[in-house]
């Protein structure tokens, strides 16, 4: 790609930008929430138009691209958001737009289902092809999404920040796949905010700021700190924002709390305090949290806040005692695609404050003007659809539709999904003051340096039990790890 560039509604996001991959290379894509790495590979997949500047692929011109004439030159394009039909099976996914008719228009079910069959243990992947996609966890999904692009004979797969809800051995599964069809020739774009991972699996790197190219080159020949300056601008830092604090009454309490994949949980958690949850596959963090705010039943056991117990608990009642959570997988659970950027924001708000039964929209306006300014939100208006702002932009919205609410308790699962180095330090500082303001908040987070960086104590979970409690001097990567994984017998149920 040479000299592209691009603007919406008069407003340049991609400004004379090249871009070039080489057969069996993994290149990662890097920038800053908005930079413009989505945009860029919307026009190399023919989802956007270009305003200026040529793709060449494969030796041929690629002109007036469409999502059909980009497949049909072998390029696929994994979304950031997936873009799987949840109400169809996984073979009538993967043969979408391709089925096998017979004769008087019979759709060859069997075969299609046999072929993809082959298909997923040709990948080494587990998937059954006749099951609902909506019944496939995100990791099912994400290879999913890999399978078909395969199917469709790729030679090059667009990844926009595949692992943004997988866990780190889904990470191994996704990167294992990678690898193989690499060592076929096969090229990669890789968008992630994950150093570690772009250190793991890039061989070359790009780099966007503001829509414009900062730097191309070997991953080989520079560190994540350096990238990171590229990414950000110079200003870059990435201290601990941890202070301590003078915590206060037991807020949250759970006296042998079971349920949905967690088992006899005892957690007692303190006014100010910042509690880092980690864990495995199925360690049961998301499903604690969900319970705790009232999405699934309590099975057996006992749920306090702020010392009253929770009986038939329900989100409308976590609401009103003051709790508020961000969901792990922003697009299936927070966006709602149809509404403005907004309407995105004060929805939960307004749903707990009955007695405004009408929209006063300057008072929402004023309301997210500071929070965007807080979380440095980049979108043009408040009134765009939130579908239009970057994937890192849209998380800031869901995170300021929660802290909006006020609530004393937050539950924030996997919160920093998609949000880029430097907006992800300003969020650990913001949390940093909510808990010394006197909020409470329990984050989960397969990141530990996330942990390390502004927890009072870590909860690591194994199968649904809390494995270990780790003091704030106890937590260490290594050692997280290690209770994770239990490598060592539980220290707390021992
Ligand atoms: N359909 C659209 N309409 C209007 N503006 C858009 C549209 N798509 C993208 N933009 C704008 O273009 C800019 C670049 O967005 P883009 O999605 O490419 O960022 P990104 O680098 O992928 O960021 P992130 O890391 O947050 O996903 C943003 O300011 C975004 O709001
Ligand atoms: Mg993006």
């Amino acid at each position: 790609m040479t000299g592209i560039s691009k603007s919406f509604f008069g407003v340049k996001v991609l400004d004379h930008v090249d871009l070039s991959v080489r057969p069996g290379e993994v290149h990662a894509l890097l920038g800053e929430n908005g930079a413009g790495k989505s945009t860029l590979m919307n026009i190399l997949a023919g989802v956007y138009h270009r305003d200026a500047g040529q793709v060449v692929f494969q030796g041929k011109p690629l002109e007036n691209t469409t999502v059909h004439s980009s497949e049909e030159a072998g390029i696929a394009f994994v979304h950031q958001e997936l873009n799987l039909f949840n109400d169809l099976r996984v073979y009538e996914n993967v043969f979408l737009r391709k089925e096998i008719v017979r004769p008087f228009g019979v759709l060859a079910k069997k075969e299609m289902i046999r072929r993809t069959r082959e298909l997923m243990r040709q990948l080494g992947v587990d998937i059954n092809p006749s099951d609902m996609v909506s019944e496939l966890d995100t990791s099912k999904k994400q290879q999913l999404e890999i399978a078909k692009a395969l199917f469709a004979k790729a030679e090059l797969i667009i990844l926009d920040e595949p692992t943004t809800s997988l866990n780190s051995d889904e990470i191994d599964i996704l990167f294992g796949l990678v690898d193989r069809l690499k060592a076929q020739g096969k090229s990669f774009i890789f968008i992630s905010h994950k150093m570690q991972e772009v250190f793991r699996i890039a061989d070359r790197f790009t780099v966007l700021r503001n829509g414009q190219l900062i730097h191309t080159g070997d991953i080989r020949d520079v560190d994540p700190t350096q990238v990171a300056r590229m990414m950000v601008g110079s200003q870059y830092t990435d201290q601990s924002v941890y202070e301590a604090r003078e915590l206060g009454e037991v807020v949250l309490e759970t006296r042998r709390l079971s349920g949905e994949g967690f088992h006899e949980v005892d957690l007692s958690i303190r006014r100010g305090e910042i509690v880092g949850f980690t864990g495995l596959k199925g360690a049961g963090i998301s499903e604690l949290f969900a319970t705790i705010f009232g999405v699934l039943p309590i099975k057996s056991g006992q749920l306090l806040l702020f010392g009253q117990e929770m009986k038939g608990n329900s989100v409308r009642q976590a609401m009103r005692s003051r709790l508020s959570m961000i969901a792990a997988n922003r697009k299936e659970n927070s966006i709602i695609p149809d509404f403005s950027l907004l309407e995105n924001f004060y929805v939960s708000e307004h749903r707990l404050s009955s007695k405004r039964p009408l929209i006063a929209v300057k008072g929402e306006l004023r309301r997210y003007k500071t929070h965007r300014d807080a979380l440095s939100i980049r979108a043009n208006s408040a009134f765009d659809m939130i579908t239009s702002l970057s994937g890192g932009n849209q998380q800031k919205v869901i995170l300021a539709r929660w802290l909006n609410t006020q609530a004393d308790i937050l539950l924030l699962d996997n919160p920093t999904q998609g949000i880029d180095v430097g907006s992800k330090a300003e969020i650990y500082g913001l949390i940093q003051q909510l808990a010394l303001s006197g909020k409470t908040i329990l984050v989960n987070t397969l990141e530990i340096p996330e942990i390390m960086k502004m927890a009072d104590r870590c909860v690591v979970f194994y199968h649904g039990r809390v494995h270990s409690i780790l003091q704030r001097d106890e937590i260490a990567e290594e050692r997280v790890m290690i209770a994770a994984t239990n490598a060592i017998k539980s220290e707390v149920h021992a």
